[in-house]
């Protein structure tokens, strides 16, 4: 019997309906095996700016401090979209990430083979494909200052910095040791050194590291090189080890690959116990309120919740196989549904958790 306190942002567009499902099926691992979780809700993003005028409160965040996790939903959408305003709902997103000091995010990319022929690729490529991005979080583009738009001699210009110290790329390589570990023992580390500073750096680290851990093949790849090997030979990856920008746009890029996008999860790591998970896919403002998203990728986030945050790795493995299983009987949402009936977001997990009772009951 655990007990865990859960913060939850469902932040903005489809967040709040998709972290919903989330937690009821928490509730409902809860319940099979007697854990006790206590969840508590706080603003974020841009409807924490129409309220409060920030994206993110200070409060908020001190007590997301306190909890054992977080479950994130969404932020952004294209009423706080404008480039002027002083505040954006990503600045609660980034405030999270950066507070949390969670500078590992896990992003891993598997294929559901009935939902190949939604992918963009031809399906004989993708069987075999099973990654996953351990994107840097805190630092790079994101953070490093100076950052701002000026004027200057009758032009507006601007800078963003990017900037990392040994010891930022070392504890984010170490992570994607770790999990190849687990896995193939093989890790890509990917960077811009025929260009950037920060790049030779990176590559400079990845190559010490490699050294001294013999049993883990680490290889280097260029960026640009990465983008295009990830269509052309996606299941030659195992682990892909990268700064904060690279990873932002190779991610998008291995979620599409699949087809599923909808259903990929991912979860952000620090140095303690307490974890940020949510989906990849965004706040999704065109379907918003039409309890037609899918939460497949919010509860799969739940499922690793469960594993690295609270230590329960039994549960979190049956939270994917009733994932796994209710995709195979063919539940679909619309955006995975090709055209053909699609159900809604509540009965998606209504079937996810009917299935997951089922399962537990058959392991006794
Ligand atoms: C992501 C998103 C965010 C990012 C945005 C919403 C700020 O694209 O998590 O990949 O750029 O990190
Ligand atoms: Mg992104």
């Amino acid at each position: 019997m655990g007990r865990a306190r859960i913060a939850v942002m469902g932040g903005d567009g489809i967040g709040p309906e998709v972290t919903t499902e989330a937690v009821r099926v928490l509730e409902t691992v809860a319940d099979l095996f007697g854990h006790h979780f206590e969840f508590f809700h706080e603003p974020v993003g841009g409807h924490c700016i129409d309220e409060h005028g920030v994206a993110l409160l200070p409060g908020s965040l001190r007590r997301v401090k306190r909890a054992d996790a977080l479950l994130f939903g969404a932020v952004g959408g294209p009423k706080w979209d404008d480039p002027r305003a002083p505040t954006r709902p990503e600045d609660g997103l980034l405030g999270v990430r950066k507070g949390l000091q969670v500078f590992a995010n896990l992003r891993p990319v598997r294929v559901y083979p009935s939902l190949l022929d939604a992918s963009p690729l031809k399906s004989s490529k993708l069987s075999e494909v099973d990654f996953v991005v351990v994107r840097e979080l805190t630092g790079g583009l994101y953070f490093a200052k100076p950052k701002r738009v000026w004027e200057s001699r009758g032009q507006t210009r601007a800078v963003d910095t990017c900037a990392y110290s040994e010891a930022e790329i070392e504890r984010v390589i170490t992570v994607a040791i770790n999990l190849a570990r687990g896995r193939r023992s093989r890790v890509m580390s990917v960077d811009k050194a025929n260009v950037m500073a920060t790049g030779r750096l990176w590559r400079q680290v990845a190559t010490r590291m490699a050294g001294e851990n013999p049993d883990v093949k680490i290889e280097h790849v260029l960026v640009d090189s990465c983008a295009m090997a990830l269509v052309t030979r996606p299941e030659s990856f195992d682990v892909i080890v990268t700064e904060n920008t690279f990873g932002d746009i190779l991610t998008d890029e291995a979620a599409v690959i699949t087809g599923s996008m909808g259903m990929l999860p991912s979860a952000s790591l620090g140095s303690s116990a307490l974890g940020m998970y949510e989906p990849i896919h965004g706040s999704a403002p065109d379907i918003a309120g039409k309890g037609v998203a899918n939460p497949l990728a919010a509860i799969l986030s739940s499922a690793m919740l469960l594993r690295h945050s609270l230590g329960l790795a039994y549960e979190a493995r049956l939270v994917e196989q009733a994932v796994d299983e209710v995709i195979a009987e063919g539940a679909r949402t619309a955006d995975i549904a090709a055209g053909g009936s699609a159900i809604s977001t509540t009965e998606m997990a209504n079937t996810v958790v009917t299935t997951l009772r089922t399962l537990h009951s058959t392991a006794r």
